[in-house]
């Protein structure tokens, strides 16, 4: 709840992104429209259940705007300049993490410049939090971009309950410590009381990473810090000794939203049309990604490509729907991935396709959950065929649409998703041989089947929902909340 007087919120989210995004059109008129990725459309039903205050940037360098209100959140926008936006969103952010906590698929650049300037933006944001955060209030960090802040925001204000949650993968050690500021980043981490994680086993790196780094043991997820300045630990950590937790937290979607859109006639109409648009295939194929390397989205191709070569499967009556949706488009490595993707499908099409068909559908844009939703409802077999994935929201998002039980979901077991997701068709993306098979049994496979194994599949998603999840994370940063008692001793 907001204190109207000087504007502070017991309840304060933090992330990289506002969870929406300054445009400009061509004439120079603003408007907002709803910024990518999973974490707003997770975010977004618990801001507005809790009224409270998102911290973030617009996506657009160099804006100034004031803080607004926008649909019950209160939104505060961090400025970035243009070298902010290059050295720690495109540089530390997209160039260096994301590549190295994905397990190195990409190689990451390590440069002192991009590091210097994540350290400044993380002060930013932290400085932002420190200002907004009312005395005792809950603060939840949010993501790779902003690792530093929790041990910046509890220097600032010790009074606040900190969380973080990281919704890409932690890496094992073995990779991890390539990273030069890798005990920066573990301490900058360890400044929250709940450290959240995708799955299990990304809470495990992380644990390790700090038994290696401190020569400390950890049990039950549990990281007992001493006060100030004892043993290896730094100076400002905290001026008592501290409890810091790391578990993993499964992030969710907003399953009733689609369930409510399956069940408009327009969304269902659409659906026919994109069947009878496409040629009413007996087959649609779809893979819904933004662009970037960590989705597969080649081995997907090669393993489709080959079953076309083999006459396993055939242009006249199966189509392969791929929406990749722009991303990081100024990061090196984004652009040439978009070139090799666009040269593959130019190939694939150029090889297969016909007058009539075309093998591969490719669409390079974003669209409006009630397309995205049509789109799910009419394919027959989803393919995330991630190399290493947080979790990979679109997977839920395909099974919560299904409500017809059926349809088939081809799910690389390097997705979080998997470890809950386990009734789908669970391949490896990198042995083309299985991803085949996999997606061969899809098509082939019986009505029967296709009911039992969505019918369990939408059960752990309807079940497991984002408010779920956030109530589960929030509840446990609750519990750890020093008792009045324990404040008046420190
Ligand atoms: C992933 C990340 C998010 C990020 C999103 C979109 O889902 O976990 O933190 O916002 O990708 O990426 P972008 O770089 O456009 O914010």
């Amino acid at each position: 709840m907001a204190d109207t007087e000087d504007e502070r919120y017991d309840f304060v989210v933090v992330a990289n992104r506002l969870p929406v995004d300054r445009v400009v059109a061509h004439d120079g008129s603003p408007s907002w429209k709803p910024s990518p990725g999973g974490l707003v459309t997770a975010l977004e039903p618990v801001m507005r259940a809790n009224t409270g205050a998102w911290i973030g940037w617009t996506g657009v360098a160099d804006d100034h705007q004031e803080p607004f209100d926008a649909d019950g959140m209160h939104l505060v926008p961090v400025p970035l300049s243009a070298e902010a936006v290059e050295l720690y969103y495109e540089g530390f952010s997209n160039d260096t993490i994301w590549p190295l906590y994905h397990d190195v698929i990409a190689q990451p650049t390590y440069s002192r410049r991009f590091w210097e300037a994540y350290v400044a933006v993380n002060r930013q944001f932290a400085e932002a939090a420190a200002a907004v955060a009312a005395e005792g209030g809950t603060v939840w960090v949010q993501d790779y971009q902003l690792q530093l802040v929790p041990r910046m925001l509890r220097e600032l204000r010790p009074d606040l309950v900190i969380g973080f949650f990281n919704h890409i993968p932690f890496p094992a050690y073995g990779l991890f410590s390539q990273l030069p500021w890798r005990r920066e980043i573990v301490e900058g981490l360890l400044g929250a009381d709940l450290i959240g994680f995708q799955r299990r086993a990304d809470a495990g790196n992380f644990l390790r990473a700090v038994r290696r780094i401190f020569h400390v043991q950890t049990a039950r997820g549990q990281v007992e810090l001493p006060a100030a300045g004892q043993g290896s630990w730094p100076n400002s950590m905290s001026d008592r000794p501290r409890t810091v937790v790391a578990r993993h937290f499964p992030i969710s979607i907003d399953a009733k939203a689609y369930v409510a859109l399956v069940e408009r006639q327009d969304v269902r109409d659409r659906a026919a049309q994109i069947r009878h648009d496409l040629g009413d295939p007996t087959t649609i194929m779809l893979g819904v990604d933004r662009l970037d390397y960590t989705k597969g989205i080649q081995h997907r191709f090669a393993a489709y490509a080959e079953l076309l070569a083999e006459g396993k499967l055939d242009v006249d009556d199966t189509v392969l729907v791929q929406i990749a949706s722009p991303s990081r488009e100024r990061v090196e490595t984004y652009k040439s991935l978009r070139d090799e993707i666009e040269l593959t499908v130019g190939r694939v099409n150029g090889e297969y396709g016909t007058i009539a068909h075309s093998a591969i559908n490719y669409l390079h844009h974003g669209y409006p959950r009630e397309e995205m939703v049509a789109l799910f409802l009419a394919a027959d077999v989803m393919l995330v065929t991630a190399l290493r994935d947080g979790m990979n929201l679109v997977a839920k998002e395909y099974v919560a649409t299904r409500a017809d039980d059926d349809g088939v979901l081809v799910l690389s077991e390097f997705a979080g998703a998997a470890d809950e997701l386990k009734q789908a068709l669970l391949v490896n993306p990198h042995d083309i041989e299985g991803l085949k098979r996999a997606m061969l049994s899809a098509v082939h496979m019986s009505r029967a089947e296709r009911r039992t194994r969505m019918r369990a599949l939408r059960h752990r998603v309807l079940v497991h929902d984002v408010e779920r999840w956030s109530k589960d994370f929030l509840d446990a940063l609750a519990a750890l909340r020093p008792t009045e008692s324990a404040r008046a001793a420190a």
